[in-house]
Formats: C-alpha cells, structure tokens, sequence
C-alpha cells in the first residue's frame, strides 16, 4: 500500500522546506496547493485573478476548486507510488475529500505536524525569500542565501518575497489558521494517524523525523 503524507503546521512552519527534501531523497512528489495556485494566478485570466486575490489576502480558496485540482494533480503517474501533500488539507470538507481518494487510490494517509510557537512565525515569513526558477527557499535571517537576493543555485534570478507575507497578511493567515485547519489535527488523532515533530530544531533534524515517520510505518 503507498503511502499519502500530509505535512501539517501553521504558516511558515517549514511544511514547503520539508516536503521539497523528501521530494529530493525520497523521490516522493511534492504537492503544493499553495505553490500550484501561486502559478496559476500568474496569468490574467479571471480565475487567475480570483485566485490572486484570495491567496494575497490570507484567506482559502473555495474547496471546490482546491479539490479539482488535488484530485488531478495526484491522479498523474508519478503519484502512483505515494506523493507529499504539502498545505493540503485545510479544512473538513477537504479531509473528507481526501479519505475518498484515498480510497479510491488505495493509499494510507499519515499526518506530520510540524509544530512551531506561533512567536516564531512571524520572523520566518517575513524573512523568507524564494527563487522564482527552482523555488528553493531561503531566510535572510535564518538561512541566507551566499549572495545577497540571489538564489545559491540560480545566481542570475531574484529572489521573491510573497505578498502573503507582509505582517498583516500573516495575522489574516495565522487565524485562518487557527480557525480552519487546527481541527484537522484533532481528526487525524483520533484515528491515530498523527504524529507530532518539534518544528523547532534545525531542518536537518526535523527531516531525519520526519523520514523515521514515512519509512517506519
Ligand atoms: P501556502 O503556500 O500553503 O502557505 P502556508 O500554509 O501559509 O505555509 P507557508 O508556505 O507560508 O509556510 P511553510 O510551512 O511552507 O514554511 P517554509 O518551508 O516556506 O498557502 C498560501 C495560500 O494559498 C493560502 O493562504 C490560501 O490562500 C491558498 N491555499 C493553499 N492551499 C490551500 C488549500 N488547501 N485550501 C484553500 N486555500 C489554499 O518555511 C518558512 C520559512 O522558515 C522559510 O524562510 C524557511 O527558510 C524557514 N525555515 C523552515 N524550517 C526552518 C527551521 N527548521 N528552522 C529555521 N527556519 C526554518
Ligand atoms: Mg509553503
């Protein structure tokens, strides 16, 4: 039976640096909803925009359409063996969602929270710069990059701060948050598929958990 690993944790928890070292060593595939709908709300299409504007102001994108697209994406070849769902899912309607296909895929869904105090988010999301060609995310207080805005592995692009990022927008996510998602962890414990990761320590350390959880079980 493969395997769906659902990275849980507030905003900035480490769930996108996580999920990118299980994609790299583990070949498992990254899905982020975040990172997809950021992509799609490039172009200027209606939709593009909506979505734009929703994932500026903090606030979730309708379940309808989060749904559509996770049930595409993981639907592609290289799921077949398990994937990493990274900011998926956010609330009961999408948890149910994902039972379903789970199901259907025949796939067993284990929970990692990443847990981070909330007094360390803000620091994290407001210092976090990303590399619009390989997305590898940096810190310019924790992890910084060789070259000042220049990502180590692509010294020719800029790096990108999200517009989600600027402190009043984290306060909209953080309760958002709380609000929306938090119950899921009371979910996925109650059928003993959580497991809890001090999100505090170095991201090697957290890794090492995090793969001891995935090859484990
Ligand atoms: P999304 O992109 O998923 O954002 P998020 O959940 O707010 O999480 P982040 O990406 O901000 O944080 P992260 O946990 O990935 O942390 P990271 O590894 O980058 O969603 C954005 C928006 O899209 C939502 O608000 C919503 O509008 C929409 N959306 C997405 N999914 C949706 C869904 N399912 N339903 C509805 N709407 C949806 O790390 C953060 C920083 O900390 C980095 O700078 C990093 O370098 C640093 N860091 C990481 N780990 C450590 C460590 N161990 N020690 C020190 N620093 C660390
Ligand atoms: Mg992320």
């Amino acid at each position: 039976m493969s395997k769906i690993i659902v990275l849980m944790g507030a905003p900035g928890a480490g769930k996108g640096t996580q999920a990118r070292l299980l994609q790299e060593r583990m070949k498992l595939p990254q899905i982020s909803t975040g990172d997809i709908f950021r992509a799609l709300s490039e172009s200027e299409t209606p939709l593009a925009k909506e979505v734009r504007a929703i994932q500026q102001s903090g606030k979730l994108i309708s379940d309808d359409l989060v749904v559509r697209v996770v049930e595409e994406r993981t639907g592609k070849d290289d799921c077949r063996h398990g994937y990493v769902l990274d900011g998926f899912p956010r609330t009961t309607v999408q948890a149910d969602m994902l039972e379903q296909l789970a199901t259907r895929q025949g796939n067993e869904i284990t929970a990692i929270l990443i847990d981070v105090p909330p007094e360390l988010l803000y620091r994290r999301l407001t210092g976090r710069r990303s590399c619009s060609i390989c997305g590898e995310i940096y810190n310019v207080y924790l992890k910084p990059p060789k070259i000042d805005n220049c990502c180590d592995l692509h010294p020719k692009s800029q790096l990108v701060h999200r517009a989600d990022d600027a402190p009043e927008k984290i306060q909209v996510r953080l309760e958002t948050y709380a609000q929306q998602t938090t119950p899921l962890l009371d979910y996925y414990e109650a059928t003993n598929r959580l497991r809890r990761i001090d999100g505090v320590q170095d991201t090697e350390k957290i890794y090492a958990e995090i793969e001891r959880v995935v090859t484990s079980e």
